[in-house]
This record gives structure tokens, C-alpha cells and sequence, in this order.
């Protein structure tokens, strides 16, 4: 799959540039159903730049791009590998190819805009280790990071990854909760996640 199809020429503004970059991200993104999962943490990181600073020409491509990578792995494969239940070495060997992939396939599509190269380096290396960094080295990838586990807690994403990983919802909140203050490098994103998981409670409550 390769949706860069040679050089492109630059978008007339930023917000062109964004809106191709989730067209040329999309046939990669649609393989786990990740294109709702790119939106909205990339709505999520608009929010986290606003208190928190960092550089759009870096956080945005990285946020829309940075799980094309899934695209290399079977259904069965991506199950597997990540989520409430996974776990061992395949899960974890899994969870490097989309990180690998994705840098590769992301490379690829920014260079089809000539974009900066130093930028997309930057951006590169925090596809890379998206999933499995522990510890961040600058405002842009602490925002990149915090955008894409935000999702899990909004309302789209909370029914979207219950489902998909075959748990409850109740399994999903428990695991939320108990790692809220763990996942998360700025204090505006530990903000939003702990208010989103105050209104997952309330639809419980409401629906129980
Ligand atoms: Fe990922
Ligand atoms: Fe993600």
C-alpha cells in the first residue's frame, strides 16, 4: 500500500496540509478501524498544545500518523497485541512492528510533501517508541503520547475499545482508573482524562 504516489506539491495552508495528511493516512488507519482514533487525539492534542506550548509542525503529523503501522499486521495479530489483556513477549514483538512499521510508512508519506527533513526525523522517532517510550524527550512527543491515551477514555473511545478487546466496560473504567495517574507526562491531559473518567462513571451509574 503506498498512498504517496511520488511528490506533492505543497498545500495552500497548514489546514490543507492536515486534511491531506488524514486522506493519505486513511487506507492505513481503516485496517484496525483507527481513523476515529486519529481524529479525535489530534482534536486532543489541539487542546493539549493550547496549556502545554509545543510545535504543531511536529505534534500534528505525528498524532494523525502514528498508527499507520497497524496496517502490517493480520486482525488476528493486532488482537493480540495490545489492549486490557495483552501481555508476553509475542504481545510485546507485536506492539514493535506497528511502532516500526509506522515510522517507515510515515517517513514515506511526509516525504511525498518534501516536508522538513529534520521535522521528520523528529516525527519518526516518536512513532517509534509511541507505544512503548517510558520516558519522553521533549514537550512535542509528551503531547503526542498523552493525546493518543486520552482517547481511550472519551466517550468514542471508551465504547470503542471495550468492544474490540472483548471486555466489559466495567473491565475497561477498572483498568482506566487504576492507571489514570500513571500514563500521563502533562498535567492538562491527567486533567481531561480524570474528568472524561467522571462521566464514564455517570453513564454507568445512568445505564445500571
Ligand atoms: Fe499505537
Ligand atoms: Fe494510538
Amino acid at each position: 500500500m503506498d498512498s504517496t504516489g511520488g511528490q506533492k506539491k505543497w498545500p495552500k495552508d497548514w489546514g490543507e496540509f492536515i486534511r491531506g495528511l488524514f486522506q493519505d493516512a486513511e487506507p492505513y488507519l481503516s485496517v484496525r478501524g483507527d481513523v476515529l482514533h486519529a481524529k479525535i487525539s489530534h482534536g486532543y492534542a489541539l487542546a493539549l498544545m493550547r496549556e502545554e506550548g509545543g510545535d504543531p509542525r511536529i505534534i500534528e503529523p505525528a498524532v494523525i500518523l502514528h498508527d499507520v503501522g497497524w496496517s502490517c499486521l493480520t486482525p488476528d495479530a493486532i488482537k493480540g497485541a495490545y489492549g486490557v489483556k495483552a501481555g508476553g513477549h509475542e504481545s510485546h514483538t507485536l506492539n514493535r512492528i506497528h511502532e516500526a512499521a509506522g515510522e517507515r510508512i510515515a517517513r514515506e508519506i511526509l516525504k511525498g510533501y518534501s516536508y522538513d527533513s529534520d521535522l521528520i526525523s523528529i516525527i519518526a522517532s516518536i512513532i517509534r517508541t509511541h507505544d512503548s517510550g517510558k520516558q519522553v524527550r521533549s514537550m512535542e512527543e509528551a503531547i503526542v503520547k498523552d493525546a493518543d491515551k486520552l482517547w481511550r477514555f472519551s466517550e468514542t473511545g471508551f465504547s470503542t475499545e471495550f468492544k474490540r478487546q472483548e471486555i466489559t466496560a466495567l473491565d475497561l473504567y477498572r483498568h482506566l482508573e487504576s492507571h489514570v495517574r500513571e500514563w500521563f507526562f502533562t498535567n492538562t491531559a491527567l486533567r481531561i482524562a480524570e474528568e472524561e473518567l467522571g462521566k464514564r462513571r455517570e453513564e454507568f451509574l445512568r445505564e445500571s
